[in-house]
């Protein structure tokens, strides 16, 4: 959504478990018949698609042109719509903004905007329900690849807000909302093949890498992954720590 240039190839084969495990995140809808729904951030469709097939009138909206071209190929019945979660307005509102691992993409300074936005698109009583990465979020990745850098004489810019329940609760009250359902929870994430973990951080922490050299990025990733194989590598799998945080709030008048 913002912040990273996507590979949506490689994001759809490599990392289909964001999609997976927002499955669940579904169940934390207060379902009523016939709901519109705007997925925002939708990715590639496939958590979208998950919602058209639960019974909701849903159209997926994505700032990535990569990602919205593969969303509407994969799945034609569903309508998708480039844009960014911080500056959009929709033609109707809707009784749902549902979103999965995004929200922790936009700065810290931009969420009200984002916030006002999706408080705008809701209908009276609509409800807000999202998954984002919360306070410790992949901590010990971001520690060790901080020391890394910090070794080297290099700052490491951190490109994420990773919120606590209550600083994220305050937000949401301050645009409006209702907070109907906090919840801040580990979730120990496998992740895919001998060299998931430096897959990972090549695919998602590409900001504090922009203007240092290949060889040297690739010699910081390397360290850092060999740092933390005690604490992430199991049985020939790679881990991630993930922290998430899912919310229901709804918009009061
Ligand atoms: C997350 O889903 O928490 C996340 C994924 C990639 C980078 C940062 C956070």
């Amino acid at each position: 959504m913002s912040n990273i240039e996507w590979d949506s190839q490689t994001y759809a084969k490599q990392f289909s478990f964001v999609a997976g495990y927002g499955s669940s995140l579904i169940d934390l809808l207060d379902r009523k018949e016939n709901m519109t729904c705007l997925d925002l951030g939708c990715g590639n469709g496939n958590l979208t698609k998950k919602l058209k097939d639960a019974g909701l009138d849903v159209i997926g909206m994505d700032d990535s042109a990569s990602q919205i071209q593969k969303a509407m190929e994969d799945h034609p019945d569903i309508r998708f719509v480039q844009g960014n979660a911080c500056d959009f307005l929709l033609e109707e509102p809707v009784d749902v903004v549902f979103s999965n691992a995004v929200f922790h993409w936009i700065d810290k300074d931009r969420q009200k905007d984002m916030l006002s936005c999706v408080y705008r698109a809701l209908k009276p009583e609509g409800q807000l329900v999202f998954e984002m990465g919360g306070k410790g979020n992949n901590a010990l990745i971001h520690g060790n690849l901080r020391r890394a850098f910090a070794r080297r004489g290099l700052v490491y810019r951190f490109p994420f807000y990773f919120p606590s329940i209550g600083e994220y609760a305050s937000l949401m009250e301050g645009a409006g909302f209702l907070v109907r359902t906090a919840l801040l929870f580990d979730r120990k994430t496998r992740l895919m093949g001998p060299d998931g973990l430096s897959d990972w951080i090549k695919m998602f922490v590409q900001t504090p890498f922009e203007g240092i050299d290949a060889a040297t990025s690739e010699e910081i990733r390397r360290e850092a992954v060999e740092e933390l194989r005690p604490k992430l590598f199991e049985e020939g799998v790679w881990y991630a720590d993930y922290v998430r945080l899912r919310c229901r709030a709804v918009k009061m008048l």
